[in-house]
């Protein structure tokens, strides 16, 4: 009932009766004034006033499963959450879930990750409370061939969740990793598990550094969080519940031909290196040009001084 009652609390505008709590619930008037308390000791401010009733003053930035449930408004993803203190990471959970049978949209949030992960083998500083660690879970009906692109998806809708929830400007470098003032504040780690012709499932994981104030030394040059560029405290449940309402929008626009072309406009508008000189980094021969925008299958397309280059897969600098 935890999660319920912490949902009408919120959603209401004025105080809400004990009565009203009980008749809801079906419960007795000592199981509410129980889960209120269970509330309570869980941080969140609740006034009590005989005859008014009761109403929600303050949330803690604490994630439960309570607090994820309580506030989600997303039509499909989060209908299953699972919420863990610590974990070794929330894509290999997420991934042990969709080996289960858990249905698309299933979420996994973490309040810390013991062995997160990033691309390119590289791990993840996840310590505990600082950010946010999560993964969604998708099983959609989609070629293989077209779900590389769901991480420039994920891209923007995390962009967006930033520059609505923080109002500063937040850009993204390209393919996925969200960048404020030239640092990068969140990283996205996207795996998939898929036959020839069909996708068995993908995970978007997803790191955002919320909480930090500072960096271990080798990361502190290009690393930054919420906290570090605004000099204020954002609830990680409320940017959880941004993030997934943004990427549900940009989903449905991406499904409907299963490409990027409704979405190019838009994520070269936050593109930080377009215009700029890039050196991509290709394992075979790295090389050097203007970043122009991605095509609609979200290659970056790159200029050099002999020709046009479509950048698919690797790292720009
Ligand atoms: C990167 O920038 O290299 C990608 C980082 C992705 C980190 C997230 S945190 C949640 C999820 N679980 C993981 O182990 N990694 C991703």
């Amino acid at each position: 009932m935890k999660a319920e009652l912490l949902s009408v609390l919120r959603d209401a505008d004025d105080y809400v009766s004990g009565q009203d709590l009980c008749e809801k619930f079906g419960v007795s008037r000592t199981a509410v004034w129980k889960g209120i308390n269970q509330l309570k000791e869980a941080g969140y401010e609740i006034e009590a006033v005989p005859n008014k009733g009761y109403k929600l003053l303050s949330v803690p930035d604490t994630l439960s499963e309570e607090e994820l449930k309580s506030i989600r408004k997303t039509a499909w993803v989060g209908q299953e959450i699972f919420y863990y203190p610590v974990i070794d990471s929330t894509n290999t959970r997420a991934k042990q879930l969709a080996e289960e049978d858990y249905p698309t949209g299933t979420l996994v949030v973490a309040g810390q990750q013991d062995a997160g992960r990033g691309r390119r083998g590289r791990s993840f500083e996840s310590p505990q409370g600082a950010g946010i660690f999560m993964t969604l879970m998708l099983k959609p009906e989609l070629s293989p061939v077209n779900a590389p692109m769901l991480t420039l998806v994920a891209a923007l809708a995390v962009c967006a969740a930033i520059v609505k929830t923080t109002g500063r400007p937040a850009g993204i470098k390209w393919p996925n990793d969200i960048v404020m003032n030239g640092k990068k504040v969140c990283g996205i780690l996207t795996e998939m598990s898929a036959q020839m012709d069909y996708v068995n499932h993908i995970v978007i994981g997803i790191g955002i550094n919320v909480h930090n104030e500072s960096f271990p030394e080798e990361i502190a040059p290009v690393a930054t969080s919420l906290y570090m560029e605004t000099g204020e405290h954002f609830n990680r449940a409320a940017l959880i519940e941004e993030v997934w309402e943004q990427f549900e929008h940009y989903y449905a626009i991406f499904m409907e031909t299963e490409d990027l072309s409704g979405l190019v406009k838009e994520y070269d508008a936050h593109l930080v290196n377009r215009n700029q000189i890039v050196k991509v980094l290709d394992p075979k021969e790295p090389f050097e040009g203007k970043a122009m925008g991605i095509t609609p299958r979200g290659e970056l397309i790159v200029d050099t001084w002999e020709s046009r280059r479509l950048v698919s897969a690797g790292e720009v600098s």
